[in-house]
């Protein structure tokens, strides 16, 4: 088992894990009508507009899980809404995705109306990240080694730290999360801000 910066080669293998870990951690596949969408909001931008910071889990070819993330969340909200939004909001236009309903819905208003981290966080959490193992890849170390591939990689860029969102009832990340050093900042009903500093 390795970790190694991503290629263009694994997007459609990720685009897979992140639909088969899409919900809190388990299967999404039953949830979305377009098994694409998940991952046009979680996966693909980091891909194409943070080629540097998306490393992959790998045994031979076949890969199993990846970490990507953005170094400056501000910066890379104000490079999605001008280059990665509009195409897709051509494609899954709101009003038509909206009345089917259920998880594709949902997802639509994201490509709509992304959320915009909060200016609290990123003052000392500029960074954010997503990491997806499959099932049976999971518990081996590997996330672990994902995780500090990235943060050795963010704080070689300057960031200053690091932060995340995670539904509260995805349990076993939240604890993975604790236990690699990152700490609750924010907080709703549904999800955690999660962050850690670096340096
Ligand atoms: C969450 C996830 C990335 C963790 O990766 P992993 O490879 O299973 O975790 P690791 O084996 O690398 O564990 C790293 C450390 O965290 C600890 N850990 C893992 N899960 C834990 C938990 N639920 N509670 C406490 N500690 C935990 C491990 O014991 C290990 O400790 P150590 O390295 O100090 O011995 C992975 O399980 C996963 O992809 N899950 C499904 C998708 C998901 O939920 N992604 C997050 C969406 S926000």
């Amino acid at each position: 088992m390795s970790v190694r910066p991503a290629r263009a080669a694994d997007a459609a293998t990720l685009e897979s894990v992140c639909l088969l870990t899409g919900d809190a951690g388990q299967d999404a596949t039953h949830l979305y009508t377009d098994p694409a969408l998940l991952a046009h909001v979680y996966l693909h931008p980091y891909l194409v507009l943070e080629p540097g910071l998306a490393f992959v889990a790998a045994d031979g070819d076949h890969v199993g899980g990846y970490v990507v993330g953005a170094l400056d969340t501000a910066d890379f909200e104000r490079r999605c809404e001008a280059a990665w939004w509009p195409p897709l909001r051509d494609r899954y236009p709101l009003d038509r995705w909206a009345a089917q309903g259920g998880a594709d819905a949902s997802v639509v208003r994201l490509i709509h109306h992304p959320p915009r981290a909060d200016p609290a966080v990123l003052v000392d959490h500029p960074s954010h990240l997503h990491v997806d193992l499959l099932p049976g890849w999971q518990g081996q170390g590997l996330g672990r080694r994902l995780l500090e591939t990235l943060f050795d990689a963010l704080a070689a860029g300057g960031s200053r730290g690091v932060h995340l969102v995670v539904a509260r009832r995805n349990e076993p990340a939240v604890g993975f999360y604790r236990r690699m050093g990152l700490a609750e900042l924010a907080g709703d009903d549904g999800s955690l801000t999660l962050g850690r500093r670096f340096g």
